[in-house]
């Protein structure tokens, strides 16, 4: 069973589950990183019956941040497993706890699933920052290999 991050949330802001007026901003807050994606692929997250999507949005209910979670039960698990596939936090939010409550927000309904293990898994090298984060939220880096088909 997972553990959660405990920390409580900043004035300001506010996570709720993502709505289907989301998508575009989703998609806004990605381009800020330098990233494409396509409000369709967002919509099909938010309907999918195995991933949840919560967004932390502003007093305006602007979407400042968001974390996705997928889950389905996998044999080596003997049980439900979760990988956390997307959380980013707009630059200008950054260092107020918005990333360390969308992911307490998460542990709590892996809990709900009954997870027994919940991971993710960045792409290229992790930096130093990237690990205090993680580490800061209660996470360890585990020991695995990654083979993507070519
Ligand atoms: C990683 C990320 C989600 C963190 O979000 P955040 O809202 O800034 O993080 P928080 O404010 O909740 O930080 C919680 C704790 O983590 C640690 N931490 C967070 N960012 C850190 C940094 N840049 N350097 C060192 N420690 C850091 C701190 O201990 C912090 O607590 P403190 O501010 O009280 O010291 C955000 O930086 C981001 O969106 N990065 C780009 C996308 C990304 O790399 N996503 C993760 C991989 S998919």
């Amino acid at each position: 069973m997972v553990s959660s991050p405990s920390q409580p949330p900043i004035q300001g802001y506010k996570v709720r589950p993502a709505r289907r007026g989301d998508a575009s901003p989703i998609v806004a807050l990605l381009a800020e990183f330098g990233l494409s994606a396509d409000p369709n692929t967002v919509t099909w997250i938010i309907s999918h019956p195995e991933m949840e999507l919560l967004v932390a949005a502003d007093q305006l209910d602007k979407v400042i941040g968001f974390i996705t979670l997928s889950h389905r039960p996998v044999l080596k698990t003997g049980g439900r497993a979760a990988t956390i596939d997307e959380l980013n936090v707009a630059p200008a939010w950054r260092r107020k706890g918005v990333g360390r409550e969308l992911l307490r927000r998460v542990v709590e309904r892996a809990k709900v699933l009954s997870v027994k293990r919940l991971e993710l898994q960045t792409y290229g090298a992790v930096n130093g920052d990237l690990s205090a984060f993680f580490r800061a939220c209660g996470f360890e880096q585990a020991e695995s290999a990654v083979f993507r088909l070519k």
